[in-house]
């Protein structure tokens, strides 16, 4: 397998603001790459400098073995790209108009309709082909969208939130349609949703804050998470006093200890969540101070989060002092 997408430290300021900053990453041929991050993380920004549609302010990325800065046209030709927001010819119908793109795609004139009669069935476009594109809804626009990036059957396709504003029955219908691709096409495709990603993709790129975050098979990141285990306590001051938000603190300055929160289970008992920082192992730490202090302890066992969980602490910026999971 070899690299069709390679991305190396790519950095894009917008005036002031960063939105991308040295982002890495490789999808290899044939697979199904999530490109996972919430909203203003910088997943467009990514996919409109692969489709060299915007400018990187540093970096290299690469495509299908062009870069896309010194050898644009070759990139575009290996490029299927459905963008956030798909441009419709609204007062064309379905068919005229993905012959029209195939044109504008050097596919030749003699296999034009094969490739619009392929890639309407694909689609799912065949009862809808005459119609014009400014009387389908949401969903047969989408779709559309994917059949123009899909017309002229390209080795790579970039998706931007594919799914977005769809019902669940077009957002089945659409995953099916990626899926199905696996294998023949590369792609990449960019949602804000881990459970998206998780049903559509083989692997997964995490981005947060125009940096990435992690990546790697769902098992690699479920992998990594396994060393970063939390620890939950189940504790109670017994006569040594100590209020909840004490005892927190104590226990945020064990070694090894990251942040900590805790909530009151009644009569005393408090119960604690501890996460490591970075790889340490504080639960030693954890049981000395317990010892110590001279509070009862009933529980005291280790969790590993989910990666809805992780997905969501990167999200919110809270793993970006910890340890990142694969780089
Ligand atoms: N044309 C632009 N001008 C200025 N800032 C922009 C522009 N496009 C995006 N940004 C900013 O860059 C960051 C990344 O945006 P974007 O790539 O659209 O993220 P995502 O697609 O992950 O939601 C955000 O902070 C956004 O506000
Ligand atoms: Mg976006």
């Amino acid at each position: 397998m070899s690299a069709m997408i390679e991305v190396t430290d790519l950095t894009k300021w917008y005036g002031p603001t960063l939105a991308l900053d040295r982002a890495s990453f490789t999808v290899e041929e044939g697979q199904i790459v999530g490109f996972l991050g919430p909203n203003g993380a910088g997943k467009s920004t990514t996919l409109r400098i692969l489709t060299g549609f915007l400018p990187a302010t540093s970096g290299q990325a690469c495509v299908a073995g062009h870069d896309v800065l010194t050898d644009s046209l070759a990139v575009r030709r290996s490029i299927g790209y459905m963008p956030e927001n798909v441009p419709l010819y609204t007062e064309m119908r379905v068919d005229e108009y993905l012959r029209f793109r195939a044109g504008l795609k050097d596919v030749p004139a003699s296999k034009r309709r094969e490739a619009v009669d392929r890639t309407v069935q694909r689609c799912w476009l065949t009862d809808v082909r005459r119609r014009l594109i400014g009387q389908l809804s949401k969903g047969y626009r989408q779709r559309v969208g994917l059949a123009e990036a899909l017309v002229a059957d390209p080795p790579v396709l970039i998706l931007d939130e594919p799914t977005i504003g769809l019902d669940p029955a077009q957002i089945q219908a659409v995953r099916e349609l990626i899926r199905s691709l696996a294998g023949k096409h590369t792609v990449l495709l960019s949602s804000h949703m881990l459970h998206e990603v998780e049903r559509t993709c083989s692997r997964v790129v995490i981005i947060a804050e125009g940096r990435i975050a992690a990546s790697g098979t769902f098992d690699e990141l479920r992998e990594n998470l396994a060393d970063r285990q939390r620890v939950v306590l189940e504790v109670h001051p017994g006569d040594g006093g100590g209020g909840p938000a004490e005892i927190a603190r104590a226990f945020a300055q064990v070694a090894g200890a990251g942040d900590v929160t805790h909530k009151n289970l009644g009569e005393g008992w408090l119960c604690v969540h501890v996460n490591p920082a970075g790889n340490a192992d504080p639960r030693e730490g954890l049981y000395s101070m317990v010892a110590k202090r001279g509070w009862r302890l009933r529980e005291m066992r280790s969790e590993v989060p989910s990666l809805e969980e992780l997905y969501v602490r990167i999200t919110a910026g809270e793993a970006a002092d910890a340890d990142r999971p694969a780089a």
